[in-house]
């Protein structure tokens, strides 16, 4: 069952998608050089609870953090810990919170100093994966169109699509049917309609596609050791295009990657 929201319910989703915004925007820029991990998921942490909301991965099947922190071949899911970011990583921040009993979920991958021609090249391209993805998430499209959009960009580059992590649907939980695979061999005829909210998030290896989750039970990383990239906007879908709901001031990221 996919919950078709109400005006009401899509105002709500705004709200705490503008409140993921503004914490995810805030730790990417704190995101340098010498700052560790774990300072980066504490600042989020307080910065949710002044907003008056609250994390929404902290307690979620046992994750003990605000934020997921995934630097160079981490895919998803990395626990922040004492580690530095150095210059030359990429890092990506994955977050999200629950404001009124709406959720709001996002993640961008941040360049640290000056990195590799290839870490820059893979970044933008999930990036505009992500942006070809909502170009094509609109009423009476299907999931499997959303895929195809994020196969057509990664595809010329020979990137890895990764598989096993998918987007989904979201609203007063965290993770809401439909799934939203980022290949469109995994995805299904399912039909988008107007007053849905859905996550999208693709996630791209440099090399292949296969990942493996180390002994933290959380970590995913790149199984032949190539970095990856992770974006992710929660949106509503409209009659016309949709509305991304997590949008930055700066949108497609633009302040670390132009347009
Ligand atoms: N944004 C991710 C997702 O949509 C992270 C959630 S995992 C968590 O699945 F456990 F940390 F919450
Ligand atoms: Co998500």
């Amino acid at each position: 069952m996919v919950h078709i929201k109400s005006k009401r319910e899509i105002d709500c989703m705004r709200k705490s998608g503008r409140l993921v915004a503004k914490v995810l925007q805030e730790i990417a820029l704190l995101a340098k050089p010498g700052v560790t991990l774990l300072e980066l998921d504490k600042v989020a942490e307080q910065k949710t609870l002044e907003l008056g909301a609250t994390p929404a991965f902290k307690g979620y099947l046992g994750y003990r953090h605000s934020l997921c922190t995934s630097v160079n071949e981490q895919v998803v899911h990395g626990i922040p810990n004492d580690r530095k970011l150095v210059d030359g990583d990429i890092v990506g921040l994955d977050f999200g919170l629950v404001f009124d009993g709406f959720y709001g979920d996002s993640a961008v991958t941040v360049p640290i100093g000056n990195v590799s021609a290839l870490a820059l090249k893979l970044a933008k391209a999930t990036r505009d994966s992500l942006y070809a993805a909502i170009e094509v998430a609109r009423e009476g499209n299907s999931v499997k169109d959303v895929a195809l959009a994020i196969e057509s960009v990664i595809s010329p580059f020979g990137f890895g699509i990764v598989r096993e992590f998918v987007g989904h649907g979201i609203g007063t939980k965290l993770h809401e049917e439909p799934q939203i695979p980022n290949y469109a061999a995994g995805a299904s005829n399912f039909k988008l309609r107007s007053g849905m909210t859905i996550a999208i998030e693709p996630m791209i290896n440099a090399g292949r596609c296969e990942v493996k989750v180390l002994a933290d039970k959380w970590t995913a990383v790149t199984r032949d050791g190539s970095l990856s990239a992770h974006f992710e906007h929660s949106l509503a879908i409209t009659n016309g295009a949709p509305e991304v709901l997590t949008e930055w001031d700066s949108p497609r990221f633009a302040m670390f990657y132009g347009e």
